[in-house]
């Protein structure tokens, strides 16, 4: 039997370290606000409410049953990144939540199941903690869609990915640090606007700088949300490198021509963008993500995949979980 696998979920621990009065600045912490519920703070102000489940591992595992997901794979809320910090702060923030994530699985280790995250404004250390993490358990790495104004083709980040493919370690890309804030100030529209374009940007710059000309084939890599705008653009940036020498000068295929070297998650929340996602990417290309356990994302997990009318049972049997026994060698 193919378990059910989500492979986009998030933790965040309570017992989060004062980061600012270690370092200096504005970090992430955390206070309780009430039985089972809590406050992610950044620095002084609140920044989300969250409840039990991005630390309290039995409550996952019962949430999980409920929905009768076999195996959960979770990585940190990207709040945590650290990116724009000094890099050995961030390297120490990495190795603290990365140490955190594992603790959280220990739980229960077949079923629970973690990627860490790498402070990306040093290449050469995030090379080293994403082997060491991998050594002592994590899966694969969850990295930011950019780190500051570099998108995914900067010659640092595309060093790592090979770092990722050379050494077979699994990547998920989700998308932070939303562009345009100052235009987004309410309705959650950063979330709503600029993530899933985020997401496109970061696809398109590795495929139209030709990066994944110079990847490594081994290379497994999967962006979330449904790899955002990107199946229901892929028509106009296709027509665009058909017609115009400025968007094709480093790519040296039609866009389309890359959609078997990355993976995508479901979290779409619709079945027709599934079924149009599934078309784009291939069905041995798209895995059961659920956003969990954030309100934004899908509430009874699987429940897309498994009320679809678009896939047979095998289709459905890949989606969610047999694409991602491969993509992390479960
Ligand atoms: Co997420």
């Amino acid at each position: 039997m193919t378990p059910v696998v989500d492979i986009h979920s998030h933790f965040y621990p309570d017992n989060i370290p004062d980061l600012s009065a270690r370092f200096g600045g504005e970090w992430p912490g955390f206070r309780h606000t009430a039985p089972g519920k809590g406050m992610i703070t950044l620095g002084n102000r609140d920044y989300r409410p969250v409840y039990e489940a991005c630390w309290n591992p039995a409550l996952r595992l019962e949430e999980m049953d409920r929905d009768a997901i076999d195996i959960q794979i979770m990585c940190a809320t990207p709040l945590l990144f650290a990116y724009e910090k000094p890099a050995q702060q961030a390297l120490e923030c990495a190795m603290l939540f990365n140490d955190a994530a594992l603790e959280l699985c220990q739980r229960s280790p077949e079923r629970l199941k973690a990627l860490c995250q790498a402070p990306l404004q040093d290449i050469d250390a995030s090379c080293r903690e994403v082997s060491r993490a991998v050594r002592a358990g994590h899966l694969g790495v969850q990295i930011g869609n950019h780190v500051g104004p570099r998108n995914l083709d900067d010659e640092g980040l595309i060093t790592f990915l090979q770092h990722c493919g050379e050494q077979r370690i699994p990547v998920l890309v989700h998308p932070w640090d939303m562009m345009a804030p100052e235009r987004m100030p309410k309705y959650m529209l950063p979330w709503l606007v600029a993530m899933p374009a985020e997401t496109q940007l970061s696809i398109l710059s590795l495929v139209l700088s030709g990066a994944f000309e110079r990847l490594p084939d081994t290379l497994r890599i999967c962006f979330a949300h449904g790899g955002g705008s990107f199946a229901f653009l892929l028509g106009r940036v296709d027509n665009a490198w058909h017609n115009r020498d400025i968007v094709r000068e480093d790519c040296p295929h039609p866009p389309s021509h890359y959609t078997n070297r990355f993976y995508t998650d479901s979290a779409v929340f619709d079945e027709n963008a599934l079924a149009l996602l599934v078309n784009v990417m291939g069905e041995e290309r798209v895995m059961l993500g659920s956003d969990y356990p954030f309100p934004l994302g899908e509430q009874k997990i699987g429940s897309l995949i498994k009320n679809s009318n678009s896939f047979n049972s095998e289709t459905k049997s890949r989606l969610s979980g047999g694409n991602a026994v491969k993509f992390f060698d479960l």
